[in-house]
C-alpha cells in the first residue's frame, strides 16, 4: 500500500476518539513533518508515522500493551514494517534501537510536542510568542505537565544531536500553523 498522511489519519481516527489524543498526534505530526522537510526526508511517510505513533493508546492505555499490541493492527491495516518498527521504537520500555533519523526524530518530538502544547494552553496567546527559555523554565517545574517525562525530552534532543533551545524553537514553529486544530487559539 501507499503510505499517505490521509490514510494514517483515517486509521488514527478509526481507533482514537479522544480529542486530546488526536491533538497529540497532530502536534507530533507537525513537529516530525517540520524535521522531514528540514532534512530532505520523505515528509508524507514521516507524517504518517507520527500520526500513528500512539494510535492504539485509547485501546491499550497501559505499557504492557502500548504500543506493542498495536503493531499487529497496523500490519493488518497494510502498513509496511518500516513504519511499524518506527512506531514501536518510540516506546522506551521496548528498548528498541533508534537507529534511523525518523526514529530519532519521532522520539525527540513526542514528549516535547506534548510539553509545548501544555505550555501553550496556559498562555493567553497560546504558542504565538512562546520562547525556548520559558519552556525550559517550565521543564524545571516538576508539577507542571507532570506526565511529561523530562528525561525523555533531554535525551531526545541529545540523540537527535541538536541543542535543546533550537529543538524547542523548531517544535514551536512547527506547531504554530496548526495551533487552531490543537485548541491553542482562543477565538
Ligand atoms: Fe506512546
Ligand atoms: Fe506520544
Amino acid at each position: 500500500m501507499e503510505v499517505t498522511r490521509e490514510r494514517a489519519w483515517d486509521t488514527l481516527t478509526k481507533y482514537t476518539q479522544s480529542e486530546a489524543l488526536r491533538r497529540h498526534a497532530l502536534a507530533v505530526e507537525a513537529s516530525v513533518g517540520f524535521y522531514a522537510r528540514k532534512l530532505g526526508e520523505d515528509e508524507e511517510f514521516w507524517r504518517a508515522t507520527a500520526l500513528l505513533h500512539d494510535f492504539d493508546y485509547e485501546l491499550h492505555p497501559t505499557l504492557d500493551k502500548h504500543p506493542q499490541d498495536g503493531a499487529p493492527i497496523l500490519r493488518e491495516e497494510g502498513y509496511p514494517e518500516s513504519l511499524v518498527e518506527a512506531v514501536l521504537s518510540h516506546a522506551e520500555h521496548l528498548s528498541m534501537p533508534r537507529d534511523t533519523p525518523l526514529k530519532k526524530t519521532l522520539f525527540a518530538c513526542d514528549e516535547l510536542s506534548g510539553f509545548v502544547h501544555a505550555c501553550g494552553l496556559v498562555r493567553p496567546d497560546g504558542i504565538e510568542t512562546l520562547e525556548p527559555k520559558s519552556v525550559r523554565k517550565k521543564l524545571k517545574q516538576p508539577s507542571f505537565a507532570a506526565g511529561v517525562h523530562r528525561d525523555e525530552v533531554y535525551r531526545g534532543a541529545e540523540e537527535l544531536g541538536i541543542d535543546l533551545d533550537e529543538h524547542i524553537a523548531n517544535v514551536v514553529e512547527a506547531m504554530r500553523p496548526v495551533a487552531g486544530e490543537l485548541g491553542l487559539k482562543k477565538d
